[in-house]
């Protein structure tokens, strides 16, 4: 369940973390400065204290002082948090291979840095933007939402990242920009599905929002998770996260954002549409032609543990979401 969602201008990390964790984050990061930690030792043992299972890892150093100055768990829930493991080792990343240890096992060869993001179609600013310049001067903001796969699992993840809504602002859309369209990079090397001649996928990966679920409040360009930056197989170095829709609209490793008039044409509506539609709006009501959306597996799961619980509208947040879709038939549009 969603706890909080405050309004970006009046929101201080004191209104969505529980009292007595922001107290002590303050008196660590107090004793931090006393002892003279630098502002690079900061963000690693922060990351610890708040994730113990995971593994300590070199941050670029673009991401260091966002992280420093990040607001943790600006956006919170209840739930238990899935396990790094579980997040970073059970993956789709089609560009990897299909199956779940592919990403994890064939993502290290992904070359992440330097990155830039091409900007273009009905904007008054284009361009190639590079990574550490796209974010602006936006802070990096701790979101923990449900991930719900059309393939009926799900986790809970701790993203950091920023609205997308502050990178559409920064590069101004003219009024002819009704839809956004993002592309993931191809790197034919690093990509052994990409290589494959038995790919189903016509590559690059490409989804797509309406302009006002890309200006949602909820809706985030992640750059890192569990307190740290992203692992390849989750989709390094920025990729989207839309928490209400199942997990194929949240494009991993983005090099393309363009604004369009139309409709995009997606990976997966142009691979099966009768299966997987442009909303791809979480919803129990509207089965996959295949199978039941109404439970989901929430990982880790197992043969005797399977973690079997009821799927909610839109993932839970509808009481955020639900108003762009009034009037829309739910059921035409899957
Ligand atoms: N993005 C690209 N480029 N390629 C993909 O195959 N898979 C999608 C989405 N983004 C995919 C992608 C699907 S089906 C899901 S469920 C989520 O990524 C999974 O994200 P995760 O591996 O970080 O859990």
């Amino acid at each position: 369940m969603l706890i909080k969602f405050p309004a970006r201008s009046e929101a201080k990390e004191s209104d969505v973390t529980p009292e007595s964790v922001y107290l002590s984050r303050r008196g660590f990061m107090k004793a931090g400065a006393a002892v003279g930690l630098g502002a690079s030792a900061l963000p690693a043992v922060l990351a610890a204290q708040e994730y113990p299972d995971v593994p300590s890892v070199d941050v670029p150093a673009w991401l260091e002082p966002r992280l420093v100055d990040a607001r943790w768990k600006a956006v919170s829930t209840n739930e238990p948090i899935t396990p790094f493991k579980d997040a970073t080792s059970y993956n789709n990343f089609y560009e990897f291979g299909t199956n779940k240890g592919d990403p994890a096992r064939n993502a290290s060869g992904l070359v992440v840095e330097p990155w830039t993001v091409m900007i273009d179609g009905e904007v008054a600013k284009p361009g190639r933007y590079d990574l550490t310049k796209l974010l602006a001067d936006d802070r990096l903001e701790e979101r923990i939402y449900r991930l719900r796969c059309v393939e009926a699992w799900s986790m809970v993840i701790p993203w950091l990242g920023i609205p997308l809504s502050g990178l559409i602002r920064q590069v101004e859309p003219t009024s002819k920009a009704k839809y956004v369209r993002m592309e993931t990079v191809v790197q034919e090397k690093a990509m052994p599905g990409v290589r494959s001649s038995f790919s189903l996928v016509d590559w690059p990966y490409v989804e797509g929002l309406r302009m006002d679920e890309a200006m949602h409040p909820l809706t985030l360009l992640a750059v890192g998770m569990y307190g740290r930056s992203l692992p390849n197989q989750n989709g390094a170095p920025i990729r989207l996260v839309v928490p209400w829709k199942y997990g194929f609209k949240s494009i991993k490793s983005i090099v393309k954002i363009s604004f369009v008039p139309e409709q995009p044409r997606t990976s997966w509506e142009s691979l099966a549409p009768s299966e997987y539609g442009f909303y791809a709006n979480v919803n129990p009501n509207v089965d996959h032609p295949r199978w039941s959306q109404a439970r989901e597996r929430r990982l880790p799961s197992g043969l005797f543990s399977p973690n079997l619980m009821d799927t909610r509208l839109f993932n839970g947040y509808e009481d955020e979401v639900a108003g762009l879709y009034s009037g829309l038939d739910l059921r035409a549009n899957y």
